[in-house]
């Protein structure tokens, strides 16, 4: 087995002066997907905001290849090879699909993204369009492109799926493991468990800013996360 890539222990963090996220530890190793799962408003996206440095870690570590990052700004996280892929506004409304795609990419070749053009054709098709008039499951799409696409070696996802039809669903679940293929470790937020089911190595179950269940895919059945998931 790898030696996990991304680390976090005992972390704390929320707004203002409430904790939100209170001692919550994972990892995630190189080609394997954590799946992150929990009721809204239990702290799965503020967790998210704490590994990638938008929020202060109030106590706790988090490593990437064994180096502390816990300090560092979102910039340097970045740098060091972590994408994030965010719930709410996950792409440059103002900005055409071709320059939220070829942002950070001096050359602007589309070349790359050949792959996933052909299974989302309405990028394609939307290139010069503000991406803000992208519906709320094509803005998904294009967050998804543009963050996997990055070819850094850890991705964070919160609910990609979220507002994207089936059929979609299940291209992400394709593209995502073309990464894990290729080494990538991703952390993904879902509240679509049988998207979860999919592309999950292995579960962390959050409830009210704590871990509630943690394990292998194959060692936490349907049942026992269904009683951390309905209301
Ligand atoms: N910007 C914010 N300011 C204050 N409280 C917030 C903010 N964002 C989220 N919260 C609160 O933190 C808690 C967890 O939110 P969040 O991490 O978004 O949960 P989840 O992603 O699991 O739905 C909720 O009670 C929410 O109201
Ligand atoms: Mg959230």
């Amino acid at each position: 087995m790898s030696p996990p890539r991304l680390t976090f222990a005992g972390v704390v963090g929320g707004y203002g002066t409430a904790a939100v996220v209170r001692e919550v530890s994972g990892q995630v190793a190189p080609g394997e997907v954590l799946c992150v799962l929990g009721r809204n408003g239990t702290g799965k996206t503020t967790l998210m905001k704490l590994l990638m440095g938008y929020l202060p870690c109030w106590q706790g570590s988090v490593q990437l290849d064994g180096t502390a990052i816990e300090a560092l700004a979102t910039p340097a996280r970045h740098a060091l090879g972590i994408s994030y892929c965010p719930q709410e506004r996950p792409v440059f409304d103002d900005l055409s699909v071709r320059d939220n795609l070829t942002l950070m990419r001096p050359d602007r070749d589309l070349a790359p993204f050949a792959d996933y053009f052909a299974r989302f054709p309405i990028l394609a098709r939307r290139l010069e369009q503000h991406a803000g008039t992208l519906s709320g499951g094509e803005k998904k799409l294009l967050s998804l492109t543009r963050g996997l696409a990055e070819g850094q070696p850890v991705i964070l996802l919160d609910e990609p799926s979220e507002g994207v039809q089936w059929e979609n669903i299940l291209h992400m679940a394709a593209l995502i493991e073309e990464r894990k293929a290729a080494g990538t470790a991703l952390i993904v937020v879902e509240q679509n468990l049988a998207f979860a089911e999919r592309i999950a190595d292995h579960y962390l179950v959050m409830d009210q800013g704590r871990t509630v269940l943690v394990g292998p895919r194959g060692e936490i059945d349907r049942a026992r996360l269904l009683v951390h998931l309905q209301v």
